[in-house]
């Protein structure tokens, strides 16, 4: 395997660093942060700025039937399958100029980097960003990689709704007005040699533990639901309590009960209840209906199976007199990421005299779903006091440098096995 040297060299901090400030002005917020949804004008703007960078070092570009955005820059051998990095460029409504974006950012100026030093690798090296990943606006999240992984069908996909009533469709096909790029005919999904995402850690264990880079073993499990309450609309001023049927009141009884029965003694279970919404949104209407969706993670799937059964019990037991049901509307079974990556990302950070620890994500990554079709695996860096989905989150430049110059080793390395 070639030694560390002319690629991670040509690693460039401040252009690193300035392409991340040219991507926030996308959809920035007063406070700092960005709002660029999938699928929006500002996600457009994003994939235009991104295709005019690759444009200007002649790499090629081209884009899927779910919009999952490629970069690849070309190998000796024409018939190898690519590596692959990236991560994605949608953000949480007030998220950060960091996740997501970091890996795509990364990722191409690994592909920068090696044109810099002129290195030739056998397999083409590709950067990606996948559509949707934060499930924020289109549910479910991580979703161009999981069309392209086959784990959901583009179909359906392309008929999910926002929470407005768009289709998923129409926003992509407007997005790709707005951006447009050579759409690769056909389902989404090659074969891809070996995958690599690198991600702000968004959490705190990197920066408590003086470490420069996460070596992801593994990520937890998620899976993501809908609760409905159906109830009655009534007059606020007149219903006696005996004559309501509110959702909203309903609705509370079972998410009390819920956060109840997810409380675990280890504070192992991850369970948020992030949206909820209440119909007709009339102060003075007793509402009629009432939705809230719930995102539980667990790293043991036996654990999700378990609570998830709880949770299906408590709506059945404390709607009345609303009925009510609860939808999944994700599954992603726990990952684990392959050895032969973890080992070479864990070799590559401590040959460029990195400090590095071992770690598994709780946050999920389109990585979960590319590591179910070829070796994959993720390197991490810290981010200020564990913040992210926030405004304020952050990172440092020289935090941002030290994982691509391990992510360009490890995909050189991967490029010319
Ligand atoms: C990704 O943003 C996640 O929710 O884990
Ligand atoms: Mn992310
Ligand atoms: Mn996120």
């Amino acid at each position: 395997m070639a030694s560390s040297g002319a690629s991670s060299g040509s690693v460039k901090e401040d252009r690193l660093w300035q392409r991340h400030a040219d991507m926030a002005k996308l959809g920035g917020t007063p406070k700092g942060g960005v709002n660029r949804q999938a699928l929006s004008a500002e996600d457009a703007a994003a994939r235009n700025l991104l295709a005019s960078w690759a444009k200007a070092r002649g790499f090629t570009i081209f884009t899927d039937a779910i919009g999952n955005l490629f970069v690849q820059r070309a190998g000796s051998d024409p018939k190898a399958a690519p590596v692959m990095s990236g991560s994605h460029m949608d953000s949480q409504p007030t998220g950060g100029r960091f996740d997501g974006m970091y890996g795509v950012l990364a990722a191409f100026e690994a592909l920068e980097a090696l044109e810099d030093a002129g290195v030739k690798t056998k397999r083409p090296v590709m950067a990606v960003a996948w559509t949707n990943e934060e499930g924020s606006r289109f549910q479910p999240g991580a979703m161009g990689s999981a069309v392209f992984s086959g784990h959901n069908k583009l179909d359906e996909m392309l008929a999910a709704k926002d929470w407005k009533g768009v289709v998923l469709k129409e926003a992509l096909a407007e997005t790709l007005k707005a951006a447009p790029a050579t759409v690769r005919p056909g389902t989404p999904g090659f074969t891809v040699d070996s995958y690599v995402e690198a991600h702000i850690e968004q959490g705190p264990r990197l920066e408590n533990e003086k470490k420069t880079i996460g070596v992801v073993t593994a990520i937890q499990g998620s899976r993501r639901y809908i609760v409905t309450v159906d109830g009655e609309e009534a007059h606020a001023g007149t219903t006696p309590r005996a004559a309501r049927k509110d959702a909203f009141a309903a609705a509370t009884r079972i998410a009390s009960a819920m956060y109840e029965a997810t409380t675990d003694a280890d504070d192992t279970l991850r369970f948020t209840i992030g949206r909820v919404d209440v119909a007709p949104g009339s102060p003075n209407t007793v509402p009629g209906k009432a939705t809230f969706t719930i995102d539980m993670r667990h790293p043991r799937n036996e654990a999700l199976d378990e609570h998830e059964k709880k949770l299906e019990q408590i709506v059945t037991s404390r709607a009345a007199p609303c009925p009510a049901h609860i939808e999944r509307v994700t599954n992603v079974a726990p990952t684990d990421f392959d050895p032969v990556v973890i080992d070479l990302v864990r070799a590559k950070a401590t040959e460029l005299k990195l400090t590095n620890m071992d770690m598994p994500s709780g946050a999920g990554h389109d990585a979960m779903h590319i590591a179910r079709l070829c070796p994959a695996g993720m390197i991490f860096v810290p981010c200020e006091r564990g913040i992210s989905h926030n405004e304020a989150e952050n990172a440092t430049p020289s935090d941002l440098a030290a994982g691509t110059r391990v992510l360009v080793e490890v995909l050189e390395a991967l490029a010319n096995r």
